[in-house]
């Protein structure tokens, strides 16, 4: 393998930039050229392929984002669109792709490599899990979900502050799409006396029901000051905020009839994108180092469609994963097993995702999870 290209795709994570770095300086010193990739999939069908030197990459190990940016390509379901990018990278010599990114990046380089379509071409691929929502099956964590939480729980902890002056109900409502990860562990490090989250399949009556158990209950605490409340909504949780807001305010009106009604009024604060900026943690800047490094090498000894994943150092069946002999929390796991996986994580159908849907009705669980 002579030349590698590494590109970052669907929503960017703190952290991506030391896993970038970390491959262009691993795959240097294993002597191959190293290209990066602009806008993920997007810019390699319009050929943006820049060179990688060290240069390029020193000191982006502190920086939130991506270098080389990102993208999410819907065209990429199409065949002839991955024609088209198979074409480019023969013409510009690569033989090894590393896909930095989530469920629909890595989703893009299973296909990309798909033996029926590849033909003769030489193309090896390796992913590198990066997604705040951590919601890929296979890996314990992903690049960007340390950060994130972090950002929600200082979010929360500067929101706790007016709420506890104030004796009032906030709604924070977080990102992680259709997982409710980032949630339910932000709900516990920030001592939130409620998480929301798609996993428990609540109807929105209940929902409504939950905070306002939550609310009446907090209210009637001795101590002023831990007569705040706040929820941490997973954005996953269907129904719209403002709506979720309508319909707990008015039923709060309905159980306290004698109170001033804009003494029990609730807040809303959506985090949004502000949870995926910032400053990778020291966590995420070691696990994307730690991650690309398994994964060039991977690609050197000339593995292909397997993605980086980690994990405790434990024995899982060599069919689907082997230890990477560079580092014992790196395993080397079937890209196709870690896509299924990850299906049947967000469909409830793993041990982990019917653990993750009732954490939190375990009476014990959830007074920890109080202040
Ligand atoms: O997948 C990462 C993520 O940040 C999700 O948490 C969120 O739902 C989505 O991307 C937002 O995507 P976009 O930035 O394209 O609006």
């Amino acid at each position: 393998m002579t030349r590698i290209a590494i590109l970052t795709s669907g929503g960017d994570s703190p952290g991506m930039n030391a896993a970038i770095r970390a491959a262009a300086l691993v795959g240097r010193a294993a002597g191959m050229d190293v290209v990066g990739i602009e806008r993920g999939y997007r810019g390699l069908l319009e050929d943006a392929i820049v060179p990688l030197q060290p240069n390029d990459v020193q000191g982006i190990l502190r920086e939130g984002g991506t270098i080389l940016g990102s993208a999410r390509c819907k065209e990429f379901h199409q065949r002839e669109v991955r024609d088209q990018a198979r074409a480019v990278l023969a013409a510009r010599g690569v033989d090894g792709l590393v896909v930095i990114g989530g469920n629909g990046s890595l989703t893009g380089a299973m296909a990309l490599t798909d033996p029926a379509e590849l033909g003769a071409q030489a193309l090896r691929v390796v992913g590198v899990p990066a997604s705040i929502d951590n919601d890929l099956g296979l890996t314990g964590l992903a690049i960007g979900v340390d950060t994130a939480m972090n950002t929600i729980v200082e979010a929360c902890d500067k929101i706790a502050d007016t709420a506890t002056a104030h004796d009032r109900t906030f709604i924070v409502e977080v990102m992680g799409r259709d997982c409710g990860y980032l949630a339910m562990t932000a709900a516990v490090a920030a001592g939130a006396d409620l998480a929301l989250y798609p996993e428990a399949g609540r109807p929105e009556t209940e929902i409504v029901e939950q905070i306002v158990e939550t609310v009446l209950g907090v209210r009637k605490r001795a101590s002023r000051k831990s007569r705040r409340v706040i929820v941490i909504k997973a954005e996953g949780v269907g129904i719209p905020v403002e709506r979720l807001k309508t319909m707990v305010d008015a039923r709060l009106r309905e159980r306290s009839p004698d109170v001033d009604p804009a003494s029990i009024e609730t807040r809303v604060t959506v985090l949004g994108h502000v949870v995926r900026g910032g400053r990778p943690s020291a966590f995420d800047r070691l696990l994307g180092s730690r991650l690309a490094n398994a994964a060039v090498r991977a690609l050197a000894t000339g593995a292909t469609r397997k993605m980086a994943a980690w994990m405790p150092p434990i024995e899982l069946p060599e069919d689907i994963a082997t230890r990477s002999p560079a580092d014992p929390y790196c395993f080397l796991v079937d890209l196709g097993a870690v896509l299924a996986e990850t299906e049947n994580l967000l469909a409830g159908r793993t041990p982990l995702a019917r653990w993750r849907a009732g954490v939190f009705d375990d009476a014990a669980t959830h007074g920890a999870m109080q202040l």
